[in-house]
């Protein structure tokens, strides 16, 4: 469903996220890089892969070929408090492959919320200092975060983030988590190019303008592709928005912590094309990129050697540590400040 892109007041950009391209079955090919070949094999087997011809068997081995130099760069100089890169899932991709960014139009002077209400107030008793928030906080100990997703070739991680977040909102404030439907906000919001990518600012501003009731999972399955916007009336079990607030907080990350200590789970926008490679560890460098991508940050660490925040991507439970990641604080860590969104429920 490819929605005309006409809204220009709060532009922000948009994320494709990352589009995993999908290929089946393996032939061989002998040649003289025989021990990466061997390598390749290895990961071919590691990974379940299989290629549907030589020539995407060729494709692949030459993406990964690159990963393993990008990896070996990414690893350089590395200190025991560096992230860990290797091969992942995505290494047989290019990285143009795995950056498919659509639409990405940056709008500093855009990135304001709605009438932010309470939200305004709790942001606006700024703390100055990180002492002053709580040193640890992991929403996932309070069971209102659910089983991490895998959007696969579905470029909708401004739905995912977005709808979890929701998601983890409603289960603070009523104490039951109920998973809400990605799918819903991909048919439906009308800023938003469903599959092909989006951002989350615009959709927090379709689903509180619309006063829209984000229809449960159950209701409102997820699909991973396109479909046309189902009336969604006979539900139930849904949940309004009651207000949210969508902001750049570079250099101000206390901010972002404070949100965390105070209100729940956050969305926020982020560069991930070294995320290909990414296996463990805190991300502190190489992350300048693009902003492609969106996810949830469900807590942080201000105890750790090098103090993190706790960030669920949606690329399954067999990426990075079990489906999330760790992001170095304080120092807009892949662009992770530059568009942050929290959100209260009705
Ligand atoms: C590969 O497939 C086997 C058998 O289906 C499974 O046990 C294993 O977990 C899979 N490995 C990966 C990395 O998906
Ligand atoms: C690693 O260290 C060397 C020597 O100190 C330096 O020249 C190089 O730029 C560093 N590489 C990275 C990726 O930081
Ligand atoms: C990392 O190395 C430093 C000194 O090189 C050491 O003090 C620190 O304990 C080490 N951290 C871990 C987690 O091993
Ligand atoms: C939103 O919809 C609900 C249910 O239809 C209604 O009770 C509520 O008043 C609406 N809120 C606004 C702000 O229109
Ligand atoms: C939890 O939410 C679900 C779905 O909205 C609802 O069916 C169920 O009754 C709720 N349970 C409690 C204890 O509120």
């Amino acid at each position: 469903m490819p929605v005309p892109f006409t809204f220009t007041y709060k532009t922000y950009f948009e994320v494709g996220c990352y589009v995993v391209l999908l290929f089946f079955v393996v032939p061989i090919r002998i040649d003289n890089d025989y021990e990466i070949r061997e390598q390749f094999m290895q990961y071919v087997k590691d990974f379940n892969k299989s290629y549907l011809d030589e020539n995407i068997f060729n494709i692949r081995f030459d993406a990964f070929k690159k990963s393993l130099e990008t990896i070996n760069q990414l690893n350089s100089n590395r200190t025991n408090t560096s992230a860990h890169y290797g091969l992942t899932k995505f290494s047989d991709l290019s990285p143009e492959e795995f950056l498919l960014i659509q639409n990405n139009r940056r709008n500093t002077d855009a990135l304001v919320g709605n009438d932010f209400g309470e939200l305004q107030n709790r942001v606006s008793k700024r703390s100055t200092y990180w002492k002053n928030v709580p040193q640890k906080v992991d929403w996932r100990k309070k069971g209102v975060v659910s089983g991490v997703k895998y959007q696969k070739n579905c470029g909708a991680c401004w739905a995912f983030s977005v709808t979890e977040t929701i998601e983890s909102m409603q289960a603070i404030k009523n104490k039951n988590l109920t998973e809400l439907s990605v799918q819903q906000m991909i048919d439906c919001s009308i800023y938003n190019n469903g599959c092909q990518g989006g951002d989350t600012c615009s959709l927090l501003s379709w689903i509180k303008d619309s006063n829209v009731t984000i229809e449960t999972e159950t209701d409102y399955p997820l699909v991973l592709r396109d479909q046309k916007c189902r009336k969604t009336t006979n539900f139930h079990g849904g949940v309004r928005i009651n207000d949210y607030v969508c902001d750049t907080f570079i250099g101000r990350e206390d901010i972002i912590l404070k949100l965390l200590a105070t209100n729940g789970p956050v969305v926020v926008s982020v560069s991930g094309e070294t995320w290909q490679n990414y296996v463990g560890g805190v991300i502190q460098f190489h992350c300048d990129g693009e902003i492609s991508h969106a996810v949830q940050i469900v807590g942080y660490d201000l105890t750790a050697e090098v103090p993190y925040y706790i960030a669920r991507n949606s690329w399954g439970e067999d990426f990075g540590d079990k489906g999330y990641l760790y992001l170095a604080i304080g120092s807009n860590i892949c662009h992770l400040a530059y568009e942050v969104a929290a959100v209260t429920v009705a």
